[in-house]
């Protein structure tokens, strides 16, 4: 039981987890030394990392690891040249019994390899045995290009190399990956949900999806063990507030809200609303209706605020996205056959 007097345990693969966070397979889970901290920290479980046998000796590249940044937003993505454990099978197999003895009531599962494209390999490794799905792993991409040298990340002595992204930028990603899985009938195996996790809320989102526990990495890097209390936290007290008791009851809700983009109601149309009270007058809104948008906003010189033409709205709702005040941008529904004015033509009918 946690503090707000939920059950936070969940059952995966006839397994039980104190909980659905784990770490996943990376340098998070390197070592027993290093799970062990994260054990502590309140973590269910660890996909430990990568093992091979010792016919393959690993070197890994140096660096081996590039932020991917957005302006001042740091480690928005991660690309990443790690290969599997470069510690010896037996000194990571004695690591994980030290680990199950020290821990019991925590779980180590064992990463033998990764997968890139999750449908086919999913239904193999059902065939094949397997009790449970993870995923995703990383995404095959590039953080970017020395502007100086043209040398692509990560730059490795002067050369760069197509490979793993991780981090916030593929959550989107991840979870779509997770959402077609559970939706695979004929799949039916319980799922781990990966790709871009840092918060209560991103774990949240991929439960509601399908996932059963979630695993972490980038947000390990980026934050350290720690996250994991606010993770608890977080959802326990979301789910006392809504008077859920279980994980489970969580895992997969938002499945049947899910559809193809064909089952839209298109008579349903909307624009977007302003709340000119809170407006600050930046403008922005301003700017992108224009170049981005319907051409459906003016300014009020005088008040110094947007005026906007409900006729011109698209509800493309990207005024929304850029303006600084949260929440003053809203949709709004229009009345049943209300409809918006054609976008005006500059040609000359012949
Ligand atoms: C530096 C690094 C090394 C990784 N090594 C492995 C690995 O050995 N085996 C594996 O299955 N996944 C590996 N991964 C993938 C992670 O387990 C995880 O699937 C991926 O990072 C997405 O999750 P995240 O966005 O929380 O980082 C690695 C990821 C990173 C960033
Ligand atoms: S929703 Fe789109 S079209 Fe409507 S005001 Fe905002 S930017 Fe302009
Ligand atoms: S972006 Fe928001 S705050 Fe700025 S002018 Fe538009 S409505 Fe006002």
């Amino acid at each position: 039981m946690t503090a707000s007097g939920v059950d936070l345990s969940v059952d995966f693969c006839g397994v039980r987890f104190v909980n659905p966070f784990l770490l996943s397979s990376s340098p998070v889970s390197n070592s027993a030394e290093m799970v062990s901290r994260a054990f502590e920290a309140g973590w269910a479980g660890v996909a430990y990392k990568t093992v091979v046998t010792d016919r393959i000796p690993i070197i890994h590249p140096s660096p081996r690891m590039k932020s991917f940044d957005r302006g001042r937003e740091q480690l928005v993505g991660l690309q990443n040249v790690e290969q599997t454990s470069d510690r010896g099978l037996k000194p990571n197999l004695l690591d994980m019994t030290w680990l199950k003895k020290r821990w019991p009531d925590r779980v180590v599962m064992a990463s033998i390899m990764g997968f890139s494209d999750m449908g086919v390999p999913a239904m193999h490794a059902k065939n094949g045995g397997a009790n449970g799905i993870s995923a995703i792993n990383t995404v095959r991409g590039l953080a970017g290009i020395d502007p100086d040298t043209w040398v692509p990340s990560l730059g490795v002595f002067g050369k760069g190399a197509i490979s793993g992204i991780s981090g916030p930028a593929v959550k989107p990603i991840g979870l779509r990956f997770i959402a077609e899985l559970a939706l695979e009938e004929q799949l039916g195996l319980p799922l781990s949900g990966i790709g871009g996790i840092e918060t209560w809320v991103d774990a949240l989102e991929y439960l509601l999806v399908g996932a059963t526990t979630v695993q972490v990495t980038t947000g390990v890097i980026h934050y350290g063990y720690g996250i994991v209390a606010d993770m608890i936290e977080g959802l326990s007290d979301y789910m006392a507030m809504r008077g859920i008791e279980r994980v489970s009851e969580l895992v997969g809700r938002a499945l049947p809200q899910l559809h193809e983009t064909d089952a839209f109601d298109l008579r349903r149309q909307g624009i977007s609303a302003y709340d000119l009270a809170r407006c600050v007058g930046c403008g922005a809104c301003l700017t992108v209706c224009s170049d981005a948008g319907g051409q459906a906003l003016s300014w009020d010189t005088s008040s110094r605020r947007p005026r906007l033409d409900e006729g011109k709205c698209l509800s493309c709702m990207v005024c929304s996205f850029v303006c600084p005040v949260p929440g003053l941008i809203t949709f709004r529904e229009m009345p049943e056959g209300w409809s918006r004015a054609p976008t005006p033509t500059l040609g000359v009918e012949v």
